[in-house]
């Protein structure tokens, strides 16, 4: 292997250290904790698992969190009510409401519905809006936590070849904002594109958030791309992997973001970023 590892854990756990410090300073001045509501409705197991990391990690950092676990047969109105108690609790700075929802529930209506100021998802069509005009609020964490662990690399992202693969409101969109704010040239391929092989040949960076395992083959990518991959998927031997080959795209890249351990652990992170920052806004407001 050639390529260097961006390792999101261990980045992450800095971040969440430095997060920690910040709150444990401010709660010893009088103020109270930042509070996270987290959401989840039914069980998909997969859910399940990311709200039980969110979870234990506010209790790390210092954040509260309130939990609320709703059944699978809850309705529009139900969730409607929660986030409007979550909006008006000044103790919850942060509300957080776990995808994909079952099937009679409308997240772009749930979405919506959170104040912008709490939503530290970043999805709001206001925050989705700000980002794209160039004025940043809250921002999606997966994209964000991309961009540190790129920032990591000290590779200036003006002007170079940038490759989004995947065009979802929660990864693939926001990224290519993202990466068009700092600069980069930015392309962005989804299951409509032609020649997904000649698009990675030409990028110098690519983020692969298709959720399709191994479709990048390693034997296109450039020599010297930067690589990262948003994919997670389980094989049937119980292991993880990614959108990318990773032993064959480890020969060529100049980085990688390993699966798991790569952008994982910072969407985490930078969830936890955004409920500091959603905090430090409503103490400064006094609310
Ligand atoms: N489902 C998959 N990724 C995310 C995320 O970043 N936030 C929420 N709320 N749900 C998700």
């Amino acid at each position: 292997m050639t390529a260097k590892l961006l390792d999101g854990r261990a980045l992450a756990q800095s971040l969440q250290a430095q997060f920690q410090g910040q709150i444990a300073e401010a709660v010893a001045a009088g103020h109270r904790p930042p509070g996270l509501a987290v959401i989840q409705v039914g069980d998909d197991p997969a859910s399940s698992v990311y709200v039980s990391n969110k979870r234990n990690t506010c209790q790390k950092v210092g954040v509260t969190s309130f939990a609320h676990e709703l059944p699978a047969s809850t309705t529009q109105a139900e969730l409607n009510a929660l986030i409007d108690a979550c909006n008006a609790d000044p103790s919850i700075d942060g509300i957080l409401v776990q995808l994909p929802l079952p099937p009679q529930l409308s997240a772009a209506e749930v979405i919506a519905r959170i104040a912008p100021h709490k939503d530290v998802d970043g999805f709001h069509p206001e925050n989705m809006g700000r980002l794209a005009i160039r004025q940043p609020g809250l921002r999606p964490c997966t994209p964000f936590g991309v961009m540190k662990l790129i920032e990591t690399t000290g590779v200036d992202l003006y002007g170079i070849e940038a490759l989004v693969v995947g065009a979802s409101n929660i990864v693939g969109r926001p990224m290519a904002l993202e990466l068009l704010l700092a600069g980069a040239t930015v392309t962005v391929v989804h299951r409509f594109s032609r020649d997904l092989a000649g698009h990675v040949a030409r990028a110098d960076l690519i983020i692969a958030a298709a959720g399709k395992p191994g479709l990048i083959r390693g034997e296109w990518i450039k020599p010297g791309a930067i690589v990262l991959d948003v994919g997670i998927h389980r094989r049937e031997d119980g292991s993880l992997c990614g959108d990318i080959e990773f032993a064959a795209a480890a020969e060529r890249a100049s980085w990688i973001s390993p699966v798991p351990g790569g952008v994982g652990p910072m969407t985490i992170a930078m969830l936890m970023h955004n409920t500091l920052q959603a905090w430090q806004a409503h103490l400064a407001l006094r609310v």
